[in-house]
């Protein structure tokens, strides 16, 4: 009897928010190795909001995109042993067989949580401190400004810029989640939800302007933050969740006398478009994670049937921090 794995399939292009009848879960066959390859076993896998966007150039009845911490549990391949932690964008599948392509060993050292591979020291951490440091290059002293700031991303920004010197606002949709990023050394928070006059209170908490503006929501809140930005601010595109299960997101035409008068530099960015540089960033991110300078808070979800959920629990908040799911 061939072993069995679990999976969930893309059956339907999401139209608005994601319905579960859009998914599938499903059991198949695990496929006997042949030579060169390796058989995975999945440990945490994350779930991101590029995947609402990304879905709709994918085929449905495939697998659904997403990276994932797996173990090699069986081996036909000498550089992969049995035992060996890997990364690998393999899907929602709790088993992966793979000829070693594009698998990458656990770049992180013995000790650190394997989980922070996928988060804080993987993708959103590095999509924080290049979209912050190249994109942004903000200066000590300066104002910056990060939505979605309790976020995967987001905090790693604020702690980022802390780091750098930085004078750092967040803006979060709960009251818990503004406390957090008071803990994380965050000098301003607040909650948009609940914020009445959204560029009133931007001026009561950045008077002279923002420097910096690290965009992960887009839409309304953006057009605000960008209306508030001093001569020479720098906007730095990394998301636009707010639109993301819309049918028809909002055209915005407000920000581009601003973009012109106080000469902004607004720029959208993909994180893999710094592959080349990749290191540098994962290093930086866990020596300060070593150091304490930036501190790791994951909201984990446990079971694989679970992933739906937690995926779409990401457009309602219900998120502080990086959103894993333990198998
Ligand atoms: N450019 C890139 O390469 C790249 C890479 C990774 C991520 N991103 C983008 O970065 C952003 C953050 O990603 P993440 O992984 O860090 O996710 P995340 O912030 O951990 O989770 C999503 C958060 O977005 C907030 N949110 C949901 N719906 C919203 C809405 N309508 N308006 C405002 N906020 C909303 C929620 O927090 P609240 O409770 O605060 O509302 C939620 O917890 C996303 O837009 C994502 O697409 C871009």
């Amino acid at each position: 009897m061939p072993r069995k794995g679990k999976r969930w399939i893309f059956a339907k292009h999401f139209d608005g928010f994601p319905k579960i009848s859009d998914m599938r879960l499903e059991e198949f066959d695990i496929p006997t190795l042949k030579d060169g390859e390796v058989l995975l076993e999945a440990e945490y896998l994350s779930v991101d909001p590029y995947m609402r966007p990304y879905s709709a150039r994918l085929q449905t009845e495939t697998v659904m995109i997403g990276q994932q911490v797996a173990k090699v549990i069986e081996s036909r391949n000498e550089n992969f042993p049995v035992g060996t932690w890997t990364l690998v964008s393999s899907g929602w599948t709790t088993h992966t067989v793979s000829d070693g392509k594009g698998l990458i060993k656990m770049p992180l050292p013995e000790g650190v949580p394997r989980s922070y591979a996928i988060g804080s020291i993987g993708m959103p951490g590095v999509t924080a401190y290049f979209g912050l440091l190249d994109i942004c290059t903000p200066k000590a002293g300066e104002t910056v400004l990060v939505s979605g700031a309790a976020g995967a991303v987001g905090n790693v920004v604020g702690q980022i810029a802390k780091i750098k010197g930085c004078r750092v606002i967040g803006s979060a949709g709960t009251e818990e989640k503004c406390e957090y990023l008071k803990e994380l050394g965050f000098d301003e928070v607040f909650n948009y939800k609940t914020t009445k006059n959204l560029d009133a209170k931007l001026k009561e908490l950045a008077p002279e302007g923002i420097d910096v503006y690290f965009d992960n929501v887009g839409g309304e809140f953006a057009t605000t933050a960008v209306l508030n930005m001093k001569l020479f601010g720098r906007i730095s595109c990394c998301g636009a969740i707010s639109g993301y299960n819309l049918k028809e997101p909002e055209k915005l035409s407000a920000i581009y006398g601003k973009m012109v008068f106080s000469q902004l530099k607004m720029e959208g960015f993909i994180v893999t478009r710094y592959q080349p540089r990749w290191a540098e960033a994962i290093t930086a991110l866990a020596g300060w994670v070593k150091e304490g300078k930036i501190k790791v808070r994951e909201h984990k979800t446990d079971g694989f049937e679970n992933m739906f959920k937690a995926f779409t629990e990401l457009f309602t908040g219900a998120n502080t921090g990086k959103a894993v799911v333990k198998v």
